[in-house]
């Protein structure tokens, strides 16, 4: 167990009446991300214009739009205030967890016969694994508590707008368009970085569809941002032409309302991904990726994948020509496969979305033919050990620092044939398709937050 810095956005809004304002060039909105705050949070902090010009124009109508992306801004928290609930939900979990199991060996220390040795000494070591998990506790508790402070300083933001509107009408538009651009991006930008983190927990599976054979592929768009809803669905892993292209989720679960895009080359695997609005693929007996852009119908892209191995040479321990899994996640776009050289381990490349071109390769040492499936969270790189029941997220292999660990993350594999396994960073959640079934997991990740530099 590792101790985990935790996390925080502090965003403070201040907002200075116009009377009260010194002429100032340069002085506008500022947005700070400081680098400095001592408990490791990520704090934004936002200052009103210093205005040099109180234009007397009232402009309600520019006024209301800003007040638009404010009340935008607000959602976006909501979904921020959202994630941090889920975590939270899932640390109390942990935490009863813990107090039945730190009970229970109160219980049998008092009264050791009620134990034999070795379960005795299992409890013990649960426990000692747990304990580093406490001041982690604490740290949620208190980012909880920051959240709600947050609100309540955006609330007030609108309100002070609001006022504006309809006291003064007094502020330079453009001006103050610009800052809420800039807030916005701020925002984003720490969201992103709230977003991150390292993986320890995976839901219990819901199962979303039963369709198609046992091996296949589905997504949705991995770019964020990104509001686009679509629903693609690939069956089989060999030869295959036909992908369908649902509306929406609620669509793709009916299986209604959907078209069908014909690829021009066949695919090979199950590793492919749409990111931006364009599928990519492993073109069939080859080690060629395509980009096929769905809104025109077309290939924009076709590159080989230097020395990567293909046709079923160097596939997941479920065969299938998985040679070539491609992904995306909070930082771009990756493919993962191995070649001759890396004598079948696993090796990650970080591909240009635009060129296809490698921009940075890692050697993870694990043998790709004993990875059930990998899938990548916030440049981590996450295998598990087998597709089969009692499948475990067994390693993990850190882009950042070059270096791995290994891991025991269990999850629920309910059909026992997991062909596809992806996690999509918009969604926050895991894709699979396992034995004809299509189903999502959410995943629980502990936030390391650094507040040096800033995107
Ligand atoms: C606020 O969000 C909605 C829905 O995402 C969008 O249609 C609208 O243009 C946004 N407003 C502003 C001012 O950004
Ligand atoms: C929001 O405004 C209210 C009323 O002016 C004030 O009491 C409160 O402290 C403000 N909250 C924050 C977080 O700034
Ligand atoms: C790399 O990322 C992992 C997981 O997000 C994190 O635990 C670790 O501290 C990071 N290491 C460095 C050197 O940034
Ligand atoms: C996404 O695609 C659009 C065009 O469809 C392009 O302008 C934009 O740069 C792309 N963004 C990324 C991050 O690739
Ligand atoms: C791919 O593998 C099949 C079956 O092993 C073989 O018949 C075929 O020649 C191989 N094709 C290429 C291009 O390597
Ligand atoms: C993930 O969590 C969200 C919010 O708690 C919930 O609505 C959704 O059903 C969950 N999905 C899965 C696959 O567990």
């Amino acid at each position: 167990m590792h101790l985990f810095s935790a996390i925080f956005l502090l965003l403070m809004l201040a907002v200075v009446p116009c009377e009260t304002l010194y002429p100032s060039s340069e002085e506008g909105w500022q947005i700070y991300s400081s680098a400095q705050d001592v408990d490791g949070k990520c704090v934004c902090t936002v200052v009103a214009p210093a205005q040099n010009m109180c234009n007397r124009d009232a402009r309600s109508r520019q006024l209301r739009q800003l007040m638009e992306k404010v009340q935008n801004i607000t959602q976006s928290m909501e979904v921020l205030d959202l994630r941090t609930y889920r975590d939270l939900q899932y640390v109390r979990n942990t935490e009863s967890l813990m107090k039945v199991v730190d009970s229970k060996l109160k219980m049998a220390s008092e009264n050791p016969r009620s134990l034999n040795p070795k379960s005795f000494q299992e409890l013990k070591d649960k426990v000692t694994q747990l304990l580093p998990l406490l001041p982690v506790l604490e740290q949620y508790k208190s980012d909880a508590r920051m959240m709600g402070r947050l609100k309540e300083e955006v609330r007030n933001l609108s309100l002070v707008l609001i006022a504006i509107q309809e006291e003064m009408g007094a502020y330079d538009y453009e001006e103050l368009r610009q800052r809420v651009l800039l807030l916005e991006t701020r925002l984003h930008s720490c969201m992103q970085k709230l977003g991150c983190g390292k993986l320890t927990g995976v839901s219990n599976p819901i199962t979303v569809r039963a369709s198609g054979s046992r091996f296949g592929s589905w997504m949705t768009d991995t770019m964020i941002p990104s509001s686009d809803n679509r629903v693609w669905s690939m069956d089989g892993y060999l030869k295959g032409r036909r992908v369908l292209e649902y509306r929406t989720l609620s669509d793709f679960m009916k299986g209604q309302n959907f078209v069908q895009h014909l690829l021009p080359h066949p695919w090979a695997g199950t590793g492919h991904v749409v990111y931006n609005g364009s599928l990519y693929y492993n073109k069939y007996q080859s080690n060629i990726i395509i980009k096929y852009h769905f809104r025109s119908r077309s290939v924009l892209l076709q590159r080989s994948l230097p020395s990567a191995g293909y046709n079923n040479t160097f596939p997941y321990s479920w065969g299938g020509s998985s040679d070539i899994d491609l992904m995306a996640d909070e930082s771009g776009l990756w493919a993962v496969y191995t070649t001759i050289p890396n004598a079948g381990n696993i090796v990650i490349s970080r591909l240009e979305p635009q060129s296809l071109e490698v921009l940075q390769t890692w050697d993870t040492g694990f043998p790709k033919r004993s990875a059930g499936e990998a899938f990548m969270i916030c440049g981590t790189l996450y295998v598990t050990n087998s597709h089969l029941a009692g499948a475990k997220i067994h390693f993990a292999y850190y882009t950042n620092s070059s270096s791995y660990e290994y891991t025991d993350i269990p999850f629920h594999n309910q059909y026992s044939h997991i062909s596809m396994l992806d996690y999509n960073p918009r969604e926050r959640v895991l894709y699979t398709w396992n034995n004809g079934h299509q189903v999502l997991y959410n995943v629980t990740l502990f936030h390391v937050i650094k507040t040096s530099g800033d995107a």
